[in-house]
C-alpha cells in the first residue's frame, strides 16, 4: 500500500468519507460539521468478531469478518469489507442478514491490507 487511507465519519448522519490521496487538509465538512476521523482497530477485545479473516486460494480471496462471525442485525451489522493494495481497492457493500463474508479478485501475490467497518464498533483492519 503506498500510503495508510484515511477514513472519516459525520456525527450527524454518519456517512463515512475515504481520503484517497495522501494530502488532506483533515477539514472535511458535512451536515455543517467538521467530520470526525476514524482509526482502524486492531484489538481492544473485540477482535473475535471484528477482525476479518483472510484466505487466499490462488486469485479468489474471502474475507470473513470475525473467527466468530460478527452479528448481521438490524441492529448491528458489518457494513462494507474492503480490500486494498498498492495498486487497486475493492469494497463489496453487505446486506443485514447476509453472513459478513465478502469474496474478491486479487494476484495472489499482492500484498493486501483488509478493512471492515461495523455500524456499531467501527473500523477495523488487518494485512494478508
Ligand atoms: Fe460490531
Amino acid at each position: 500500500m503506498l500510503y495508510e487511507p484515511k477514513f472519516y465519519k459525520c456525527s450527524k448522519c454518519e456517512a463515512i468519507f475515504e481520503v484517497i490521496t495522501p494530502h488532506c487538509c483533515d477539514e472535511l465538512l458535512c451536515c455543517g460539521e467538521y467530520v470526525e476521523l476514524i482509526k482502524a482497530n486492531e484489538g481492544h477485545g473485540l477482535e473475535d468478531k471484528h477482525i476479518p479473516v483472510v484466505k487466499r486460494e490462488g486469485d479468489n480471496l474471502t474475507v470473513c469478518v470475525g473467527r466468530v462471525l460478527h452479528p448481521m442485525s438490524k441492529e448491528h451489522n458489518i457494513v462494507w469489507v474492503e480490500v486494498k493494495s498498492k495498486y487497486f481497492e475493492q469494497r463489496v457493500t453487505l446486506k443485514k442478514g447476509d453472513d459478513p463474508i465478502a469474496m474478491f479478485q486479487v494476484p495472489e501475490k499482492v500484498p493486501v491490507t483488509v478493512f471492515a467497518y461495523c455500524n456499531i464498533h467501527g473500523l477495523w483492519k488487518i494485512s494478508a
